[in-house]
């Protein structure tokens, strides 16, 4: 089976090609110029995905040695994401599907991030806990099989993603911020200040993470009244993500051990994170469970995760149910209530 995916939720595009399971290609590209914004601009993300789509499908099939006529169904994220996004990729697969008379598995990019640790390591025993943390997601999940799982656990106000990109705003640093407190954080000592880490004692496994942002705020305006001095910028970064980091892993490894997994998988753009991938790794050793950060290529939005989502439900039902084209996208989050 050749499947081509794509994904446009956010500022990446991304296409990619797995036949007979094996990932042939994954090609990315990210919407860098949104950086001069502090922030994604929607309305430039649709017309970025436009102008890019075509290319990247292009070298995706390229990259796999595929030629399009050898492809026997596509994927794509139809939920959730930024509308005017969703729009172009699922517009681009109905395309494709029209003209070479293909299915189309439509993908909800959570689960794609949910799974790709199954992706990273065929090997993965079910049951797992899943965390998947992003720009606009923070979620624990209790995962039994490709088509069963639960989320015990959401953050109830800001993602963790969004803290990083909101704290690093505040300190005068480049959007995503992620990333630029993780290079700075290298260099910086984590117990320099000392940063709430919200609701990590509490029994269930929610996470609130505007407190902090709040909190860091206060605590530069006090501190730093003339602004904050370079020479405190990597303590100060490390300082917040130890405070984010900690929360995470604490009630990442209670959840696990409370429901009797085998391990865990972390995953979204924050899992790139390497104190939370180090970190993730050295406590579940601890307690005897597996722990797994899909690489890089994965962890971020990428469409390979979601080729290999697809392929899990094709084994399952086979193609018949996707050669119905009238699915939509959908910008909302998968809820609590959904299984
Ligand atoms: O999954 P993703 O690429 O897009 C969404 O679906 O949101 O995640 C993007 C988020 C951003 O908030 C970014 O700051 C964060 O992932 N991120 C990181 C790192 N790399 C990306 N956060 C912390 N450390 C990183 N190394
Ligand atoms: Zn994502």
């Amino acid at each position: 089976m050749k499947i081509l995916s794509i994904e446009s939720s956010c500022d990446d595009t991304s296409a990619a090609v797995l036949a007979d399971d094996v990932m042939k290609s994954n090609v990315i590209s990210s919407q860098n110029f949104h950086t001069k914004f502090g922030g994604i601009i929607p309305e430039l993300a649709s017309r970025a995905h436009l102008k890019a789509i075509s290319p990247i499908v292009r070298q995706a099939l390229e990259d796999a040695n595929t030629k399009i006529e050898d492809i026997e169904a596509l994927a794509v994220t139809s939920n959730p994401g930024l509308v005017g996004s969703l729009i172009v990729g699922s517009n681009f697969a109905k395309g494709l599907a029209i003209k070479y008379k293909l299915p189309v598995v439509p993908i909800n990019h959570i689960e794609g991030h949910l799974y790709s640790g199954c992706l990273q390591d065929r090997s993965i025993e079910f049951p797992f806990i899943s965390l998947v943390v992003s720009g606009g997601h923070t979620n624990i999940f209790l995962v039994e099989s490709y088509t069963k799982y639960e989320i015990i656990g959401s953050t109830r106000d800001d993602a963790a993603g969004e803290a990083f990109d909101k704290i690093a705003k505040l300190m005068g640093l480049d959007y995503p911020g992620g990333p630029v407190i993780d290079k700075l954080a290298k260099e910086g000592n984590p117990k320099a200040f000392d940063f709430p880490r919200p609701m990590i004692h509490e029994k269930h496994f929610d996470f609130s993470f505007s407190g902090l942002k709040t909190s860091v705020r206060y605590f530069v305006h006090k501190t730093f009244s003339d602004g904050i001095p370079e020479e405190k910028m990597a303590d100060l970064a490390a300082s917040v993500q130890a405070a984010i980091v900690d929360v995470l892993v604490t009630k990442t490894i209670k959840s696990a051990k409370q429901h009797k997994v085998n391990g865990i998988v972390i995953a979204g753009g924050v899992s790139a994170n390497s104190e939370l991938r180090t970190k993730m790794e050295e406590e579940s050793k601890k307690v005897d469970l597996f722990s797994i950060a899909p690489e890089m290529q994965y962890c971020m939005d990428n469409a390979a995760m979601i080729a290999f989502l697809a392929s899990k439900k094709i084994e399952e039902t086979g193609l018949a149910p996707y050669y119905d084209l009238s699915y939509t996208v959908n910008p909302s989050a998968i809820r609590a209530s959904q299984k």
